[in-house]
């Protein structure tokens, strides 16, 4: 049984901590003060409009781009560049060298990593290519592959590496809505195999409430927290419910047309929420 971490405190310590991330690009504040905890097994989404610095928190957190002010931590170390311990799945369809096949494309990060022989990692790409639906097309080149079935490449590339987080940008963004769909619910079903540790980053409030167990929603430009709440009690097969549609018009009405002057929610605010099976906004 592998060793849990425990905080000081005697809870179970986060895997992945943000603390007061603050994001720039030259003159341009993309976040202000972002703070979040990522459990083990979560489904943690980041929600806002576009612009508000969601990609830019993900980068982060791989360790491409470096807070201005705060921090980011996984298993309590800093996060200092990128490892394989985060692997990201981006939205773009061209984020496999065409030149390698499906199985060279989910062998190369094994291979580059050296953790695993090359006749060992050709096993386990072959493994997760099949988990993924793909077996048969070990040989195929990316060009001759869907968007949805170049995104379960991505996908078992990422799992192949078995990272503690896996880092998802708006992965099924770019698919036909019925596709998008149906990765939404492979995505759950392997999530209920593996329990891994997903980040999450979409825009769409319905694909939030299906991936996510816990989402943090973020404010326009700069993205400031604007509330976090526990959404593991809907999916797929609740879209459409009266309980879904109210969340997702409750969660429009907190990012759209909040009551009064938006303010950010502090860590301290939300501390204790993760536990409540409802959510709370920022005062
Ligand atoms: N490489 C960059 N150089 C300069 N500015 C950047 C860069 N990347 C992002 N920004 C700016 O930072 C802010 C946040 O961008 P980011 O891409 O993180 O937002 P987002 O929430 O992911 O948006 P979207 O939903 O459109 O993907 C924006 O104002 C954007 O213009
Ligand atoms: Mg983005």
């Amino acid at each position: 049984m592998s060793l849990q971490i425990v905080s000081p405190t005697g809870g179970i310590a986060p895997l992945l901590r943000a603390e007061g991330v603050s994001l720039e690009y030259g003159s341009t504040r993309a976040t202000h003060n972002v703070s979040f905890d990522v459990y083990r097994g979560d489904r943690f989404v980041l929600l806002g409009p576009s612009g508000c610095g969601k990609s830019s928190l993900l980068k982060a957190a791989a360790g491409f781009v470096r807070p201005r002010a705060g921090s980011i931590s996984i298993n309590g170390a800093p996060v200092d560049g990128p490892g394989p311990d985060r692997i990201v799945v981006f939205q773009e369809f061209d984020q496999l060298p065409p030149w390698k096949s499906v199985l060279e494309n989910v062998m190369f990060p094994l291979l580059m990593t050296k953790r695993v022989s090359r006749h060992e990692a050709a096993e386990r790409a072959a493994h997760w290519i099949a988990r993924v639906g793909l077996g048969g097309f070990e040989h195929a080149h990316p060009h001759t592959l869907s968007g949805g079935m170049k995104q379960r490449v991505a996908i078992a590339r990422a799992l192949a590496m078995q990272p503690d987080v896996l880092l998802m940008d708006e992965p099924f963004a770019a698919l036909d809505a019925l596709t998008r769909r149906k990765m939404q619910e492979e995505l759950g079903r392997l999530w209920e195999e593996l329990r891994f540790t997903l980040l999450f980053v979409t825009h769409s409030i319905e694909e939030a409430l299906v991936v996510g167990n816990r989402i943090l929603l973020l404010s326009p430009h700069p993205g400031q927290v604007r509330a976090e709440l526990n959404s593991h009690q809907f999916d797929l097969a609740s879209a459409g419910s009266p309980e879904f549609q109210a969340a997702t018009q409750r969660i429009h009405n907190l990012l759209f047309n909040p009551v009064g002057p938006a303010q950010a929610a502090t860590h301290a605010e939300r501390a204790g929420q993760a536990a409540s099976p409802d959510w709370s906004a920022a005062p």
